[in-house]
């Protein structure tokens, strides 16, 4: 992740990306793609186009850069994310979050699909993530400091903007959907869990696991963007429910689940334009 790595990202991006900084930002994870539905984007770039980035190499994830208006606002969105365990180090991680932090992005959603762990979690459930477990214990802040990616020792103490929480709740109350809070454990994949380390990230107070959403939101709420994440359960954690856990399963809920979080996410938009 050198200098030189996020200038040649920047430079790929078209003039019309700095028209207008955007308002907000989206990484959507696992089966989130499709939940935006955008006819006419200003700009619709593949991965392929922004070096460093490169096409995603897992199932679920489109590989797209969408640029467009929605609610007045402007919205730069990535669909489909990098993941630590693609083995491709971090730069591919949070090279999205540096390119909207670029462009002057002030708001940044997360999405994924993640595994419940409490019982008050169920498959198809949307949860808003209020706090995260790093239990892997690496960071991409570890290195040399980015400039623009604040002091050495980031506070952590508000990873996650209570005032896009507060918006998140009611944009679900006004589309009728039950959004519940959690706290967020990030593995390193790509293995699921074992039954026993999930016992473990319970007592240590996670509500839900997956393999994503804590590197990039570790490096926005470094830069000092207002951060959110939002995870749809897909499936019950290794030894809480069914026999054995597969990708499909995760894909299949997300198809389920998919009319929900369009109108969340869709929800969440018009609730952050009315703000001032
Ligand atoms: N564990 C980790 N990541 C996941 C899971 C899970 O159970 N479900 C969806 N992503």
């Amino acid at each position: 992740m050198t200098p030189a790595f996020f200038e040649a990202a920047a430079a790929a991006l078209p003039d019309c990306c700095r028209d207008r900084p955007p308002a907000c930002g989206l990484i959507l994870g696992s089966g989130w793609s499709q939940a935006l539905t955008i006819d006419t984007p200003l700009l619709r770039l593949p991965y392929s186009a922004i070096p460093g980035l490169g096409a995603s190499t897992v199932v679920g994830h489109a590989g797209e850069f969408l640029l467009f208006d929605r609610h007045g606002l402007r919205v730069a969105a990535f669909l489909g994310r990098r993941h630590w365990y693609e083995g491709a180090g971090w730069g591919p991680v949070v090279l999205p979050v540096e390119l909207l932090r670029r462009l002057g992005a002030r708001n940044l959603l997360i999405t994924n699909a993640s595994g419940g762990i409490s019982p008050s979690l169920a498959p198809g459930d949307l949860m808003v993530i209020r706090d995260h477990i790093n239990t892997v214990g690496i960071s991409p802040l570890i290195g040399p400091v980015v400039p623009g990616w604040g002091p050495r020792f980031p506070d952590q103490s508000h990873v996650y903007s209570p005032a896009l929480i507060d918006l998140l709740r009611k944009a679900a109350h006004d589309t009728g959907a039950a959004l519940s809070d959690g706290v967020y454990a990030f593995t390193s994949g790509p293995g699921y869990e074992t039954p026993a380390e999930i016992r473990a990230y319970a007592g240590m107070g996670a509500d839900a696991v997956g393999m994503s959403t804590v590197p990039e939101a570790t490096v926005a709420n470094a830069a000092g963007l207002r951060t959110a994440g939002l995870s749809c359960i897909t499936n019950m954690a290794a030894g809480i429910s069914g026999p054995h856990l597969s990708h499909e399963e995760v894909i299949d809920q997300t198809r389920k689940t998919l009319p929900a979080m369009a109108a969340l996410l869709d929800a969440f938009l018009a609730r952050l334009a009315q703000t001032p």
